[in-house]
């Protein structure tokens, strides 16, 4: 039946190729805003299959290579939905986004299922988490009580990473957070700013959310642990890590989600904080640095690896800058005409090379060419979702705490009190094929951590 349904659906994208329509907007009109962004979802979404018969909720189809997409960038499209959701008020995938990220959850409720924990990075766990909190933060449906909460899930992956198991025990990278859990997987000595970002966000937003101020210090030690890495320079570039003993060969290759995760951190922390003096410098001194440097010409650009170099991963970037910036101006509001115009412009950029696809209507990723590069992907309807859906920003209620609407449940020893495992268990011959299967995805997640090497 789903094979056939797809042959005629093939075969009508065909007889109606010379009526393709382009995605139009007005970017001056909320409806017409709208009015796309409810296209471009929809686009969106022909990438995931979780929810029909046979398949795994939650996920984009992968990891490689059984499709493009690792576990990580499914929890983050469902960020984008709920942002989405927020600014435009559309609720008609509220099913498909809660049974997708409960289903994900793992027995511990903390974003660790079996499934996939042997490739396991910080930053996987992370963007899962940021999506829960994001759920917390807009208010979205709560789950049945016998189910996990969002805020719950957002402390269990902070608990979990704040625990030493997960760090670096001495040295010049003291303290710093892990790129991967487990020692044998590559990557386990890199210490990256995206892993420690995720930290650092999720911990400046859970201390807005709670009004409790230890999620607010240990947020502001891995602050000054970036800091002292030199991963954020003094002209605030933001770097992509270093590896153990010592961290000094940092890799300067500059990606937008990096800059932005800690700009939104900033801003959350300076919000918390009531308008501190030394958030405030470094929203200003990271904004200004990302705008100039991400913006060239007022269009976003993936500059580390645009034109030819981005993977699937680095694709989806953009849209995460887009709307982490947006929600910046809301908790930073003395931001907000330096920022709105750029996501303006950008956006409007974005959409112009919208014309691809069987409908006419799909996103590629070079913005700034101004034509559609006939790659289409998840990445890249992200990506445009999150631009065009943060235009709304301004209009819309700013993160909800649990004392201004807010109504998650929370767990403040939400987490895993287990350590991490650091030696393989020993393997008796009943175990063979299990271990078989955990050595392939050991091997999964090495050949991830090549990829993102290869920028040493
Ligand atoms: C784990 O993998 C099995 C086998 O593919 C699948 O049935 C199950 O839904 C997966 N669970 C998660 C949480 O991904
Ligand atoms: C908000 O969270 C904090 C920290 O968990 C808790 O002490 C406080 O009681 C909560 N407030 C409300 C109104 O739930
Ligand atoms: C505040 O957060 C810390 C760190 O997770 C936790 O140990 C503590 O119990 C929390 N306090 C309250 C009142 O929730
Ligand atoms: C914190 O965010 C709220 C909501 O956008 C805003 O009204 C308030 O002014 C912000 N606080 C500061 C210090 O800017
Ligand atoms: C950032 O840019 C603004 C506006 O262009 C400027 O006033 C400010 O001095 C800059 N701040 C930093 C820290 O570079």
């Amino acid at each position: 039946m789903v094979q056939l349904s797809t042959i005629v659906f093939g075969g009508l994208g065909l007889l109606t190729s010379g009526a393709k329509a382009a995605l139009t907007v007005n970017l001056d009109d909320e409806a017409s805003i709208k009015a796309a962004a409810a296209l471009v979802a929809e686009d969106l979404l022909t990438f995931y299959h979780g929810d029909e018969p046979g398949q795994v909720p939650g996920i984009l189809p992968g990891p490689p290579p059984d499709g493009d997409y690792y576990w990580w960038i499914g929890g983050a499209m469902w960020g984008a939905l709920l942002d989405y959701r927020h600014y435009t008020g559309d609720k008609d995938y509220d099913k498909l986004i809660t049974d997708a990220i409960l289903f994900q959850t793992g027995p511990d409720e903390d974003f660790m299922p079996p499934n996939w924990t042997a490739s396991m990075g910080n930053d996987d766990q992370g963007f899962w988490a940021l999506t829960a909190m994001l759920a917390a933060e807009t208010a979205y449906t709560d789950p049945e009580p016998d189910q996990a909460q969002w805020l719950s899930l957002a402390q269990a992956v902070f608990n979990e990473q704040t625990h030493e198991d997960r760090r670096v025990p001495s040295g010049r990278c003291k303290g710093g957070l892990r790129w991967q859990v487990y020692p044998s997987n590559n990557g386990y000595k890199y210490i990256n700013t995206i892993a420690n970002g995720c930290y650092f966000n999720i911990g400046a937003r859970l201390a807005r959310y709670t009004g409790n101020d230890t999620y607010a210090e240990l947020a502001s030690n891995t602050w000054d642990i970036l800091t002292n890495l030199g991963y954020v320079d003094e002209d605030w570039n933001v770097y992509d890590g270093a590896h153990l003993p010592d961290c000094t060969d940092v890799n300067k290759a500059q990606f937008s989600y990096n800059a932005a995760l800690l700009l939104q951190g900033c801003a959350f922390m300076y919000n918390h904080t009531d308008g501190a003096a030394e958030w405030e410098e470094r929203i200003n001194g990271l904004l200004n640095r990302t705008l100039e440097f991400f913006f060239p010409e007022g269009i976003a650009v993936e500059r580390a690896c645009e034109p030819g170099n981005c993977n699937t991963d680095m694709t989806s970037y953009k849209g995460y800058m887009h709307r982490w910036l947006a929600s910046t101006s809301q908790l930073a509001p003395f931001t907000v005409d330096r920022i709105m115009p750029v996501l303006k412009t950008s956006t409007a950029a974005a959409v112009k090379q919208c014309t691809g696809g069987d409908n006419g209507r799909f996103c590629g990723f070079h913005w700034d060419t101004g034509v559609f590069d006939n790659i289409v992907g998840a990445g890249q309807q992200m990506n445009v979702l999150g631009a065009l859906s943060s235009l709304l920003t301004v209009k819309a209620a700013a993160p909800v705490t649990n004392t201004t609407g807010g109504t998650s449940v929370g767990n403040a020893n939400a987490g895993s009190d287990e350590t991490v495992v650091t030696q393989p268990v020993e393997v008796t011959t009943g175990d063979r094929a299990g271990a078989g299967f955990i050595t392939v995805l050991f091997i999964a997640g090495a050949m991830g951590a090549f990829a993102w090497m290869s920028f040493d």
